[in-house]
């Protein structure tokens, strides 16, 4: 019966390593920041933002991630947003949440990094208090912006580089490779953190490579393009370089007509250390949760399948190693949990 398959995939302890904060505004809280904030929100209801949700690729979305942004104005609405997102990650599983934002978008606007930061830091501390979720912030800079700005952001991060995880590179991927940003992946390796970027959304498997080699990235964020050439697909398999795929994202963003036609059987037959991934929660159609559902029902995977993805996503974090020890006994001992054996779906029944 493959919905005890699919609860075992809801509650197996996991984590989130690709998504951006900001991406998990939801509509309702939009309109009451911006009401406790006294801005002129320019959508009249919350019904005609959502129906705004309808993208056409990355940019059109970008345009309103954006937008909406603006009503993130001070600490409390930083610590609110964050909050929200880990009581939903919480109750999908979720034990360590690795969590995307993007500084230059609230600094561009007059907001003080500060304010960004004790905002997010203190929703950080509730989530760890309440849930009992581990949580690091991956800082990322604006790709569509210069490398002298971002580096000019980095240094304005410097004082709170206790609280930075790991750096990325996310926004519009055309026309904004990898390759321009090697001073700066530079700089930020040699403050001693992990590195990710986003590579093969939209762009070419090429931008992988590029990623790889110049940028030395930990992990690849997205990743999906890598099965547009075998070399590449190959490489990322054999050097069990972690791909954080976000299949709801892929569908709404349209890098996949339809769910059926997403890569993730190809990378998992190939041997990629895939892990799942909600990207935008708030835009593209849910959480964590929401997106194991939507592949689950596109595919039909065996526990197997679900096993090695909370167990690629756990590996693939940049939590201690003996946090990762915790959560990978716990997972083993899900395995073994009343009614996880009563399906005959997977090899591990046998
Ligand atoms: N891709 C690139 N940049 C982003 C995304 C995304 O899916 N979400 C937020 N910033
Ligand atoms: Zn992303």
């Amino acid at each position: 019966m493959s919905d005890s398959v699919l609860d075992f995939a809801l509650r197996a302890p996991k984590a989130e390593l690709h998504m951006h904060i900001e991406g998990s505004l939801e509509p309702e809280l939009a309109f009451a920041l911006a009401q406790r904030n006294g801005i002129d929100f320019p959508f009249a209801s919350v019904d005609a933002l959502r129906a705004a949700y309808d993208f056409s690729n990355l940019q059109s979305f970008l345009d309103l991630y954006y937008a909406c942004a603006d009503v993130l104005r001070t600490e409390q609405d930083f610590h609110d947003l964050m909050l929200a997102y880990l009581r939903r990650a919480h109750a999908d599983g979720v034990v360590r949440a690795e969590v995307m934002f993007d500084p230059q978008t609230h600094t561009a606007r007059g907001i003080p990094m500060q304010v960004v930061f004790d905002g997010f830091l203190a929703g950080i501390a509730a989530g760890e208090k309440e849930y009992g979720i581990s949580t690091g912030l991956i800082l990322c800079f604006l790709r569509h912006l210069s490398e002298d700005e971002c580096l000019a952001t980095l240094e304005e991060a410097k004082p709170f580089m206790q609280h930075v995880l790991a750096f990325g590179l996310d926004s519009s991927e055309v026309g904004h490779p990898p390759s321009k940003f090697v001073r700066l992946y530079a700089a930020c390796r040699a403050l001693g953190k992990p590195v990710v970027a986003h590579a093969g959304e939209e762009g070419p498997p090429a931008f992988i490579t590029e990623a790889l080699d110049l940028l030395k990235v930990n992990r690849i964020d997205h990743g999906v393009r890598s099965v547009d050439d075998p070399a590449v697909l190959e490489r990322v398999a054999r050097e069990r370089v972690p791909l954080t795929v976000c299949p709801l994202s892929n569908v709404r963003l349209c890098v996949f007509d339809d769910m059926r036609q997403h890569s993730l059987p190809k990378l998992l037959a190939a041997g990629a250390c895939v892990t799942i991934n909600s990207d935008d929660p708030a835009y593209f159609g849910g959480y964590l949760g929401d997106n194991i559902r939507a592949v689950q029902a596109a595919f039909n995977f065996d526990r197997t399948v679900w096993y090695q993805l909370a167990r690629n996503s756990i590996d693939a974090s940049f939590a201690s190693t003996a946090d990762k020890a915790r959560w990978l006994a716990t997972l083993d001992a899900s395995l073994c949990a009343p009614g996880a054996a009563s399906d005959s779906n997977g090899p591990l029944d046998e």
